[in-house]
């Protein structure tokens, strides 16, 4: 086998299926190459970005025979920008790719058969990120980073796609050089601010009003919080004086929905501002800041609900047999990593609990990124 260098370019390579990450898998001399900006049977030119013993990443440089889900990206900067990997893919093919990703994950880590869709949600497939967090170069402009890299990438004419149209031309901000730049639409108000001196802003989710650090936690995708709530609250069919756990609660998404309808509320967050904004806004829960595997010892040993959003490493075992040593009717799990999703749901059918049903829903438009809501009950 040739020794590969980052940099070197490999022509005609085969593009094989879809995996986790947004790449597409070929071969090169016995070898797996992950590409970028590639697509499922296409035949393309790649520039190698990074060679390992096992495996060599690459980005598609050019492309001889191409999928009919090819399409042109609506951003000319998108196999610059790090942002979105899938602009070069037909939306309604790009849920397709994810559906395939969360099936073959869950079927493989967990022996799960996901059978539904990645549901499209409004707005899509542009406009709609309500966060946006811009880096400022070394002439005061406000760019995105490039993928796997420090280097900052000017916005085209027109702006960000995928923000929305209110954040997503940033002003140009002379004499300042480096730093960050945020792009926020909330209830309360839009605009920009720097990020070491964000504002607090007020967000309403249906009849649910939460306070946020604009630097805080907050799901980016204008109608997430409300498609997550209804997913979890239809799941779990909370009823008034049970009690409930939101671990990795953020500033009380869920919290505030469960003691809204009269149940007793134990939150924990890690981010202690995020919890100082939770017992303000949902004053009925209570909660606690730290991580929240060393954290059950503040909360109530039997519980009837628990709703887990951890981060994209998931929540892990020793967090899910706590989960699970209280005993719960119904467990929440939102995820936004399915690999991590399919190792937990592993764990909990080890523990006893099986999924009893998992949406998947396209949260994060024009790129590979999916968020995952699986309700899990006690096996009978
Ligand atoms: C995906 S967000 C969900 C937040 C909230 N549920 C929402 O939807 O707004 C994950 C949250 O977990 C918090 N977090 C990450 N690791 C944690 C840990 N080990 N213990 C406690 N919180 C953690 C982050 O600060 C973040 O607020």
């Amino acid at each position: 086998m040739s020794e590969l260098q980052p940099g070197q370019v490999l022509t005609h390579l085969e593009i094989g299926p879809v995996a986790h990450g947004g790449h597409f898998v070929a071969r090169h001399e016995g070898r797996v190459v992950f590409v970028r900006h590639a697509l499922p049977d296409e035949v393309v030119d790649v520039r190698l970005t990074q060679v390992t013993r096992r495996f060599a990443r690459a980005d598609a440089i050019a492309v001889h025979q191409a999928s009919p889900h090819r399409v042109v990206p609506p951003c000319p900067i998108a196999t610059r920008c790090g942002g979105c990997d899938f602009q070069h893919v037909e939306p309604g093919y790009a849920r397709e790719l994810k559906r395939r990703v969360v099936a073959e994950l869950l079927g493989h880590l967990a022996g799960y058969d996901f059978t539904g869709e990645v549901e499209e949600v409004e707005p899509s497939p542009l406009g709609w990120r309500r966060r946006m967090r811009y880096h400022v170069d070394q002439e005061g402009r406000p760019g995105l980073r490039a993928h796997r890299s420090g280097e900052v990438v000017a916005l085209p004419e027109g702006g960000c796609r995928i923000a929305d149209p209110a954040i997503a031309s940033p002003p140009r901000l002379p004499g300042r050089a480096g730093g960050e730049l945020l792009g926020v639409v909330a209830t309360s108000g839009t605009g920009f601010m720097r990020s070491d001196e964000p504002e607090t802003l007020t967000e309403v989710v249906g009849e649910l009003s939460y306070l946020v650090d604009a630097d805080g936690f907050w799901q980016a995708h204008a109608s997430a919080p409300r498609v997550l709530l209804e997913r979890v609250l239809s799941g779990l069919e909370p009823k008034a004086g049970e009690r409930a756990l939101d671990l990795y609660c953020g500033v009380g998404l869920f919290a505030g929905a469960l003691a809204k309808r009269d149940l007793r509320v134990w939150g924990v967050e890690g981010d202690k501002r995020a919890v100082v904004l939770a017992q303000r806004n949902v004053p009925s829960a209570r909660f606690v800041a730290g991580d929240v595997a060393r954290r059950f010892a503040q909360l109530p040993e039997q519980a009837d609900l628990v709703v887990l959003d951890p981060p994209r490493t998931g929540a892990g075992a020793g967090v899910l047999a706590a989960v699970a040593a209280r005993g719960p009717r119904a467990i929440a799990y939102v995820a936004c990593d399915p690999a991590a999703l399919g190792r937990d749901l592993r764990t909990l059918a080890d523990l006893g609990y099986q999924p009893t049903s998992l949406s998947a829903h396209d949260l994060f438009p024009m790129t590979h990124h999916v968020e995952c809501v699986a309700i899990l009950e006690p096996r009978r």
